[in-house]
């Protein structure tokens, strides 16, 4: 069978562990997507840095992404850099010559999903973004394919590791703030800048996607209330376990049906330790989904990391290229103008 060629754009701590493992595994996913993954590139800023990745050749390394996607031997692209530009332009590049997309980035997919869903729609191809949201936890596709017949109410929880170690620490240990996020740097979990992790912009993102995802209409990240943890001191975290509690960043996003409005915020707030949320330790995430029918679910598992976040583009990887050997398609925006979005506070 013609292999599949796939553009790797970013190879960062994800990036790495994701062209390590098409390597490792490539005859799993080969038969799994019934032709074999081969990887033909990956767009890097600095060439010349010493990357060591088993079976992977240093002349696969470009700087020129742009180049790398328009290349017409490239049938699908693997975004893993963050950040609005330049991934926005190079993934409406991929999807408008037709070309599908797994993309790990939640500030773009926050900020402006629509657009490239739109760009999807028009040339038939697919974007998916489990990565995006609490990392190895399969979570946007349970909403997105497996919930889709029934009819959430509210998504809740913790969505940011980074924020969570770093609280964990704080509670487990006495750390102050800044040692337990230097840790959680050296540990892979915090983004490159950590503000987007302990300021709440990284959570916000994710609750606008999940919104989004969970109530069928298109949220940003500007809708959702933010608060972040730089304000949570040790007396605080004291004061909390005085009273049987912890303290969490939490996500919130809830739906008024009757109203027709969707609401998402991002705080921190104290939590009973009997509360199953509350055992949530170290840069874990876990979720849960309220919904009509299947009333309420939780979904746990490592929200950050190389590895486990790689297991999800690989997943999504996977999903996209099978897609594309049977020529279907996943699913597409799910967003309708029935809802509306009211920010946190207005009545
Ligand atoms: N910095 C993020 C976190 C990485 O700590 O959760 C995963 O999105």
């Amino acid at each position: 069978t013609e292999p599949l060629r796939v553009a790797l754009l970013g190879c960062g701590v994800v990036g790495s562990e994701v062209a390590r493992l098409m390597t490792a595994n490539a005859a799993d996913l080969a038969a799994r997507v019934g032709a074999p993954l081969e990887l033909v590139g990956i767009a890097v800023r600095r060439p010349n840095r010493q990357r060591e990745i088993p079976g992977v050749g240093a002349e696969l390394f470009t700087t020129d992404a742009e180049g790398l996607v328009k290349r017409a031997d490239v049938d699908l692209v693997v975004e893993v850099i963050g950040g609005i530009e330049p991934s926005r332009s190079l993934i409406l590049a991929a999807l408008e010559s037709g070309k599908s997309v797994v993309s790990a980035n939640k500030a773009l997919l926050a900020e402006d999903g629509g657009t490239l869903y739109q760009a999807a729609e028009r040339h038939g191809a697919d974007l998916y973004y489990e990565a995006a949201v609490a990392g190895a936890i399969p979570l946007l596709r349970p909403l997105r394919e497996s919930l889709v017949g029934d009819r959430v109410r509210r998504v809740l929880g913790i969505v940011n590791g980074t924020t969570n170690f770093i609280l964990d620490r704080m509670d487990t240990t006495g750390a102050g703030f800044t040692e337990a996020l230097e840790e959680a740097t050296a540990l892979g979990y915090a983004e490159a800048d950590p503000t987007a992790d302990v300021e709440g912009f990284d959570a916000a993102a994710k609750a606008a996607i999940l919104a989004g995802l969970a109530f069928h209409t298109r949220v940003t990240a500007s809708d959702v209330y933010r608060e972040g943890i730089t304000e949570v001191t040790a007396a605080d975290i004291a004061s909390a376990k005085a009273m049987g509690s912890v303290v969490k960043l939490l996500a919130i996003c809830e739906v008024d049906q009757e109203a027709k409005k969707v609401s998402a915020r991002v705080h921190p707030a104290m939590i009973p330790r009997s509360h199953p949320l509350a055992g949530v330790r170290e840069a874990y995430n876990a979720v849960f989904i309220e919904s009509e029918s299947a009333g309420q679910l939780m979904f746990y598992g490592p929200g950050a990391g190389g590895s486990p976040t790689a297991s999800a583009v690989l997943g999504d990887l996977v999903a996209v290229a099978r897609n594309k050997v049977t020529g279907s398609r996943g699913p597409g925006e799910s967003a309708y103008a029935g809802l509306t979005v009211r920010p946190v506070g207005e009545a």
